[in-house]
């Protein structure tokens, strides 16, 4: 979540006013299972209040899965597809592993999101498709019309992930209500898997929501929501072909994010982008398709792979320079991690979610390396060395002494992460966005939603790695559709529809035309125009629900500034341009003008205009 418009990013303004709370090293520390089940609890816990009914959520749509109760510095009181479906994905496995009582939860998701899937948006609506790739709304269920980097092309694909995994398991009942419910939530991921069939060869903003490209989180999580997407559609008798012609596509380009050294978090980007690729939106990605049933693939990037593993000790290095708390590690020691090097929000700091991640991924190789061979070779000694500083190459077969030692050495270093995660944690065990580079003070969101999940599914794969505990389920990494396809670009157009048997309402129009303003208005840097009119679409007139325009193809010759719009058709709006000042003062135009929407074309597609407007006083 974040701070994320290209503006803020470039202001490169720290967030001033964040109040460091006091930090108790090692309240809660000490590594190990006890330390382990505590905060664990108190991460469940975390999640639970924060959704709407929950006791940190009031106000919240119930069933609304809120990012942060905070709500200043900053402002996380909104739902954000990505956050709410990664921590759906936790609530799923727990249930399937018998924790009953979160069965309500799943369903108040389905439902909620039902009606999210029919809310259009700034990035736009149902018909086209394009509304899905909206990051956030509001927790009331209402579209979120401010500046954002969208769309956000992740969401439905992690969305469809948790769904599958549910539909799984009510389609593995004997109880036919089960299988009547898995109908009814096919409806909900079928919107998102067509979504993905025809959008994943588009660019969009990344995980952290600054970088306009294409993002190897985005490309695995929707690679993997299409091959299990496939195999649940299979089972249930739908026409699945769309998935099945694009996933060995997109296997294909993932391929592309592979430098030889490690993973770039974002490729085709737009001029201008310069950093390394190294980025925990890769660490992220291998933990969120990994596949129990998998081998040590390079191609799916399984967290035992060499890819992985050489990207990981790339990725642990990076800071280890450059944060002052982790001034004193040695070579082999644990270090607090964050999102990348050149990051700068609130002064680019280590999280929570990434130091978890590192362990998170360790315990997961380790249960990969039980029914694997570990083959150390010249690429990953490095790695190994790292956490075992007396590894040589060689081929370490399950059950022999010295793959055990690896082993046990993998699992201490995951916990080694985990202990240094705990000296950052406060008394209380809660779990904020961010700690601090200097002190480790916690900063940013409180309570964050994705901190206690991502706590709750690092401590059900250590879990599973000591063999104390269930996995998570396979998606389907070893199957037909995992394997290499030939390299093309590709879209197929499907067909939205409102998942009405699974609560949505059934008023979103059919089809929907995207609409180009483009506007002539002289303006100096720091000046910014909006578009609001008088449908809910554009913002009923309300200056902070006005639509920002984009002076990407701004020039002193043609001073364009330019609004892209989806407006259901035939319907006529009223709407007028303002522009707002870097004091934050707003000129309204002194005109009201009135636009007729033509009517979409006959098949039903999205249809197009363009409206060439020139901006009328006050002002240039
Ligand atoms: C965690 O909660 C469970 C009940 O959900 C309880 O049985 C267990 O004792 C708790 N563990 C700790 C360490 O508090
Ligand atoms: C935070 O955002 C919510 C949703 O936009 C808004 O209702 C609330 O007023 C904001 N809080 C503050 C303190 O600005
Ligand atoms: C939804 O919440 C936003 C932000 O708090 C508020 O501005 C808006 O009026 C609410 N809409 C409805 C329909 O309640
Ligand atoms: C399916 O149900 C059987 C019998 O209840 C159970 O053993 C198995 O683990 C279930 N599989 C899944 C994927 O839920
Ligand atoms: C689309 O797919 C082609 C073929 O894999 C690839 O070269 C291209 O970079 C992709 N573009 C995007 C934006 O995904
Ligand atoms: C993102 O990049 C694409 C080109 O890949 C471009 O068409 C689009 O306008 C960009 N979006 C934004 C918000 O800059
Ligand atoms: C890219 O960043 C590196 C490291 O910060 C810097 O040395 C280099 O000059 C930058 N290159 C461009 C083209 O901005
Ligand atoms: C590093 O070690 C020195 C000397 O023991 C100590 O004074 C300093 O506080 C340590 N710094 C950190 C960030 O742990
Ligand atoms: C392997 O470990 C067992 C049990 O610790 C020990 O008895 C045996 O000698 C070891 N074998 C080798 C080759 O080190
Ligand atoms: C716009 O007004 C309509 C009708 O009053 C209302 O239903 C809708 O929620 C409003 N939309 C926004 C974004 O405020
Ligand atoms: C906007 O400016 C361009 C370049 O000067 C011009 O060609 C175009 O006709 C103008 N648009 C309108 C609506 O006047
Ligand atoms: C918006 O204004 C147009 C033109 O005045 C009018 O025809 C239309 O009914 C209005 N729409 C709404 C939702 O009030």
């Amino acid at each position: 979540m974040l701070l994320q418009t290209i503006l803020t990013a470039l202001a490169a303004t720290p967030l001033h006013g964040v109040v460091a709370k006091p930090l108790h090293p090692r309240q809660i520390a000490q590594p190990g299972p006890s330390n382990i089940e505590t905060e664990y609890n108190i991460s469940i816990q975390g999640v639970l209040d924060n959704i709407g009914g929950g006791s940190k959520a009031s106000g919240v749509y119930t069933g609304v899965i809120l990012a942060s109760p905070s709500t200043q510095e900053p402002n996380y009181s909104y739902t954000w597809t990505r956050d709410a479906a990664l921590t759906m994905k936790m609530i799923v496995e727990d249930f399937i592993h018998g924790r009953t009582s979160f069965r309500e939860q799943i369903q108040l998701y389905v439902s909620t999101q039902a009606i999210l899937q029919t809310v259009s948006n700034p990035s736009g609506a149902l018909g086209s498709g394009r509304g899905l790739g909206e990051p956030k709304y509001y927790s009331n269920l209402t579209r979120f019309n401010g500046d954002w980097g969208r769309p956000q092309r992740d969401g439905p694909a992690l969305r469809a992930t948790a769904l599958i995994t549910y539909s799984r398991w009510l389609l593995n009942s004997t109880d036919t209500a089960n299988h009547d419910e898995a109908n009814n939530v096919w409806d909900v991921i079928q919107n998102d898997l067509i979504y993905v069939a025809q959008y994943w060869n588009q660019t969009g903003f990344d995980l952290w929501e600054e970088v306009n490209g294409s993002s190897f989180f985005a490309s695995a999580v929707q690679h993997r929501a299409l091959v299990e997407g496939a195999a649940l559609g299979k089972l249930l008798g739908k026409d699945v072909s769309a998935y099945e012609s694009q996933a060995p596509n997109m296997l294909c380009f993932l391929q592309s994010y592979w430098n030889g050294e490690y993973i770039l978090a974002n490729i085709n980007t737009e001029p201008g982008f310069n950093r390394t690729g190294i980025d925990a939106n890769s660490v992220l990605g291998v933990i969120t398709t990994y596949d129990p049933e998998a081998s040590c693939d390079d191609s799916t990037f399984q967290p035992c792979s060499d890819r992985s593993l050489m990207n990981l000790k790339a990725y642990i290095d990076v800071f280890r320079a450059i944060y002052t708390i982790n001034k004193n590690a040695t070579a082999t020691d644990a270090v607090a991690v964050g999102r990348y090097a050149e990051d700068i929000y609130v002064d680019g700091n280590p999280w929570y979610i990434t130091t978890l991640a590192v362990a998170e991924i360790l315990y997961y190789a380790k249960a990969q390396w039980a029914n694997n061979d570990i083959v150390i070779t010249d690429r990953t000694l490095p790695f190994w060395q790292y956490v075992y500083p007396s590894a040589q190459e060689g081929t370490y077969k399950p059950g022999q002494n010295e793959t055990d030692h690896l082993l046990a050495a993998i699992v201490d270093t995951g916990d080694s992460f985990v202990d240094k995660t705990f000296e950052y944690i406060p008394e209380g065990g809660g779990l904020a966005e961010q700690f601090s580079r200097e002190n480790g003070a916690p900063l940013s969101a409180r309570d964050l939603t994705w901190s206690y999940a991502a706590f709750a599914t690092m401590r059900n794969a250590r879990v599973a790695a000591l063999d104390n505990g269930p996995s998570v389920q396979s998606w389907g990494a070893p199957s037909k559709l995992a394997r290499f396809g030939t390299c093309s670009p590709g879209s197929i157009t499907g067909t939205y529809k409102p998942a009405v048997n699974a609560g949505a309402p059934d008023t979103a129009p059919p089809c929907t035309v995207l609409i180009t303003f483009n506007l002539n208005a002289t303006t100096f840097y720091g000046e910014n125009l909006y578009l609001f009119g008088n449908t809910s679409d554009l913002g009923n007139f309300s200056v902070n629900d006005a639509l920002a325009g984009t002076a990407k193809e701004y020039t002193d010759e043609h001073p364009l500034w330019k609004f892209v719009v989806e407006l259901p058709p035939a319907e006529t709006v009223e709407y007028s341009y303002l522009r707002k000042e870097p004091d934050a003062s707003v000129i309204v135009e002194t005109v009201h003008r009135a636009f007729a929407v033509p009517g979409c074309p006959a098949d039903g597609s999205l249809g197009d205009a363009l409206v060439e407007d020139v901006w009328v006083a006050p002002g240039k």
